[in-house]
């Protein structure tokens, strides 16, 4: 490391705190991420000022005294909090319903017919818990299908290590994740192509966390309270004015999706905010199929009760 860098480093590190004000840690490659910048540059008036990270909950976990707030699904979420029972699940971005788009040559016409398949999927992420909702809600159990995993792709054209590419080729049989990339895979099948989606047996809950001790803070808290106010503010502007506040163009951009593709799946994103009662439940059975995956006890519904944290709302 040159001198010059060593002192930046430095001066970074001193200055930080004072420079970074309000930190999220959230990955910016998704749609789901694209009301915090939004909020940010539109609505946000907090003490100090609110900087995006990459990163999850995960910064939360590990270093929760430089971040304030991280967005995730649910699924992390669960994992982090399984040994981290600081954190909390403080407001709803967006619950999207995935998609498993499948061959219809390869003799699948009904989600049924996946059963001795080979599907694609993204282990240990939201994705691969979708994938393991669907099959059995068609009577199909996670041991009469085979998991394959390849790339993500969310702009075309899709590299042949993708599961678009993989599907046109014929490698895999299907793939289920989030979007636009089950819409890039339609699209490679064209009229071979037949999609799977039940919103009742699973969406992807992606939630904005913070901790106990960002909370407990009472200079943090006010902060966070403004973000969650800006955030609700865009999430209004998301379902009510999309096109007339050029939210397409916005989001699709920051993602760099095609504008035209993310129009196609817009409709898969709820921005909802709030959560109804039915949560508890829906995170109580999926801390039980990942304690399993990731061999550790169940998280108890007492504790995963007090994950879900209504302050912040209620404040709003
Ligand atoms: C934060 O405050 C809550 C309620 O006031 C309390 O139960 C909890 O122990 C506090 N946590 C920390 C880390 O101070
Ligand atoms: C609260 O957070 C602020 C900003 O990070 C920090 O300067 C302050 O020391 C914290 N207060 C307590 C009591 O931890
Ligand atoms: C969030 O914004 C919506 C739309 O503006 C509003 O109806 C709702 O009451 C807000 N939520 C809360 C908890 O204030």
């Amino acid at each position: 490391m040159a001198l010059s860098s060593q002192i930046s480093f430095v001066l970074f590190a001193l200055l930080s705190p004072l420079i970074l004000g309000l930190r999220i840690a959230t990955s910016q490659q998704w749609i789901e991420h694209t009301p915090q910048p939004y909020a940010i540059r539109n609505f946000y008036k907090g003490s100090t000022a609110a900087t995006l990270t990459s990163g999850g909950v995960a910064n939360l976990a590990f270093d929760p005294k430089n971040f304030d707030l991280a967005a995730n699904a649910e699924t992390q979420g669960l994992k982090q909090y399984a040994n981290h029972r600081n954190i909390r699940l403080i407001y709803i971005i967006c619950e999207v319903a995935y998609r498993i788009v499948a061959d219809k040559r390869k003799g699948i016409s009904k989600l049924s017919d996946l059963k001795g398949k080979k599907i694609d999927t993204l282990q240990s992420s939201s994705a691969s818990v979708f994938v393991h909702n669907m099959l059995p809600s068609a009577g199909v159990a996670d041991n009469e299908y085979t998991t394959a995993s390849g790339n993500v792709c969310m702009t075309e054209p899709c590299g042949s290590d993708t599961f678009p590419a993989q599907l046109k080729a014929g490698s895999i049989d299907a793939f289920g994740i989030w979007e636009p990339a089950v819409e890039l895979g339609a699209r490679e099948l064209g009229v071979n192509a037949i999609t799977f989606q039940t919103r009742t047996v699973h969406r992807e809950v992606y939630a904005l966390y913070s901790t106990t001790d960002a909370l407990n803070n009472t200079s943090r808290r006010k902060d966070i309270l403004e973000f969650v106010r800006a955030l609700n503010k865009t999430l209004d502007v998301l379902a009510n004015q999309p096109k007339e506040k050029g939210m397409y163009d916005y989001v699709s951009g920051l993602v760099g999706v095609d504008e035209k593709i993310f129009e196609s799946v817009w409709a898969d994103h709820a921005w909802t905010g709030q959560w109804g009662a039915d949560l508890i439940e829906f995170l109580v059975e999926e801390d039980k199929y990942l304690a399993k995956m990731d061999k550790r006890s169940v998280v108890p519904s007492t504790d995963l009760e007090k994950f879900l944290d209504t302050s912040i709302l209620d404040e709003l």
